[in-house]
């Protein structure tokens, strides 16, 4: 049996998530997951709030809270936004817990035995005017690799470059604005420049399908040109201590550093909690899955895997599923310049598979952009939901009930028009799983829609109408192998949108008196006497005046 870990970027615990953060990771992400215990295989989904780091704790001095009041605050709002949305976590944990601060000592230590921490003197920003050490967040300046202006000092939004401290250009202090002194102080650094060739035969070593070629391009690109080393030490900062007797007492670890190491923390509160192991999944043969949006890539394929790796005894990551950014009616997505949803507003508005259905729907496992339309969102629900899926759903299971007495009639004879019809929905089966290993869920979507057009002109061509209106032998014969073909038909084509939009077709499975199994999909897997359940309908319509009135909200800033 696959053994697969999932983990999906663990969001800062500082505002609430919006439809990008949605589209980039927890959706894709559970659409995977779901999709292997589907499979069967022995899948573990992790996640947790990443809860250190000047954002957070910015915006905590903002709030007039502590930060660790602050990541309390949206931890919980976030849960719940996320367990709305039907993310099925097995496990949603933190970064500031016992388990990860012992694990981040864990590294922290091996790292330095093993050689790849040392000490060097790094020249830092001060503001005389604010008195404080300003951390990469609170200094903008000019991008050193790309020259794009305004960049935080850590990241340039344009290039994706990590920046190291000290290297950002002209800069000056994002609280008042004037240049920054520097100060000089020791610091610990990360060896990252030693892993340059193990890096590069590792990304070389990897198929297509786990590790995209525009991403592993890109990367490769940053590794040819040169790896700096990576100061994980900040001073006056929220996190943890460095574990280190020469540390000084302000030094702390840098966010990016126990993140990731946030997810082996999850997987080991997952482990108390359970009893499992987590080592089988991170020492063992595990094929470790990494959701994220493209702007970590930096921090996933190079920081992430050398830790790993300079640590020693953990399993790399085994595939990567990176998406692009998500706009907003054309523009990008902004929370100064409130331009954006909060899933806490949509998911009032709007049943959850109805958004998961829409974002999937441009969710391919590519780092280009896609946007998000109120218009597109309505048609693509009414369109694809209500008019094809719900409509064949209500079709089939209204005749079975009404003219076969809700028992699922044996088939007559086969036409050729049957045969057909039956041989290409198996196909969509095939088709389907593939596009669901590569995490292509726009493909899964675009395949299911097209087998659904193709079940609905079957049904209308076969008209089983007009045979049980002459009644006796013609019901039976003409009337119930369609109906038979389409039954099974549905439940194949329920199992395969289930990862997608979960909820509403475990409502179908209970009218269907089933379940979903990726394997009896492949087949023909309800038999002749099945007996159904009642139908109801599945779906229902947007008005027009509903997206309307969020596109005007959304316009008068009202919305973020
Ligand atoms: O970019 C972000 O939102 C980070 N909080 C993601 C962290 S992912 C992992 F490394 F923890
Ligand atoms: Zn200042």
């Amino acid at each position: 049996m696959r053994r697969v870990l999932v983990t999906a970027a663990l969001p800062y615990a500082n505002s609430d998530l919006h439809l990008g953060h949605a589209f980039s990771t927890y959706i894709p992400a559970d659409i995977f997951s779901r999709y292997c215990r589907l499979k069967g295989w022995d899948v573990v989904f992790v996640c947790g709030s990443d809860e250190h780091g000047t954002p957070v704790s910015v915006a905590a001095r903002e709030a007039g809270r502590t930060p660790l009041e602050h990541v309390e605050y949206f931890r919980r709002r976030q849960m719940e936004d996320l367990a709305r949305l039907g993310i099925s976590f097995d496990n949603y944990y933190r970064t500031h817990s016992e388990e990860n601060r012992e694990l981040t000592e864990e590294f922290l230590i091996k790292l330095r035995e093993n050689g790849y921490i040392y000490k060097k003197k790094v020249t830092l920003f001060y503001c005389e005017n604010d008195k404080i050490y300003l951390p990469d967040r609170m200094i903008k300046g000019k991008c050193p690799y790309c020259g794009a202006e305004d960049q935080y000092s850590d990241s340039c939004e344009v290039c994706g470059r990590t920046i190291e401290p000290g290297m950002i250009l002209e800069p000056y202090c994002i609280l008042c604005k004037t240049p920054p002194s520097t100060r000089s102080e020791e610091h610990f650094i990360f060896r990252l420049s030693a892993f340059s060739d193990i890096l590069l035969e590792w990304l070389k070593s990897k198929s297509n399908e786990d590790f995209s070629r525009d991403v592993v391009n890109y990367v490769v690109q940053w590794i040819k040109s040169g790896l700096q080393d990576w100061d994980i030490t900040r001073e006056d900062y929220w996190g943890f201590k460095l574990p280190y007797k020469d540390a000084k007492d302000n030094q702390y670890v840098y966010v990016w550093f126990d993140a990731p190491i946030g997810y082996i923390a999850s997987t080991v509160n997952w482990s108390k909690r359970t009893g499992r192991d987590w080592r089988d999944y991170w020492m063992g043969d595990c094929l470790i899955t990494h959701f994220i949006g493209k702007d970590i890539v930096y921090h996933h394929l190079l920081f992430w895997p050398a830790m790993l790796m300079g640590v020693g005894g953990y399993t790399l990551p085994g595939k990567y599923v990176v998406n692009g950014y998500l706009t907003l009616e054309g523009r990008k997505m902004s929370k100064s310049r409130k331009w954006l949803v909060p899933l806490k507003r949509v998911l009032e508005k709007f049943p959850a598979d109805y958004i998961r259905f829409y974002l999937a729907s441009k969710a391919s496992n590519s780092v280009s952009d896609n946007d998000f339309s109120w218009l597109e969102f309505m048609s693509k629900v009414n369109g694809d939901l209500v008019d094809n899926i719900g409509n064949f759903a209500h079709r089939v299971l209204t005749f079975i009930s009404k003219w076969f007495n809700r028992r699922v009639p044996a088939p007559g004879d086969m036409e050729e028009q049957d045969n057909d019809f039956a041989s290409s929905f198996m196909k969509m089966v095939e088709e389907v799983e593939k596009e669901y290993e590569k995490c292509d869920f726009s493909q899964v979507i675009r395949r299911i829609i097209e087998a659904f057009k193709k079940a609905n002109s079957y049904f209308t061509a076969k008209a089983p109408w007009e045979a049980v209106k002459k009644g006796g032998k013609t019901r039976e014969g003409e009337a119930a192998t369609p109906l038979y073909i389409c039954i099974n038909f549905l439940y194949s084509a329920a199992t395969c949108l289930y990862p997608i939009i979960p909820s509403s077709m475990e409502r179908l499975f209970e009218m269907m008196n089933t379940s979903a199994s990726w394997d009896s999909a492949k087949r023909f897997s309800i038999n002749a006497g099945h007996v159904i359940n009642e139908p109801k309908p599945l779906f229902r319509k947007i008005l027009e005046d509903e997206v309307k009135a969020e596109m005007k909200a959304l316009e008068e800033g009202m919305v973020a």
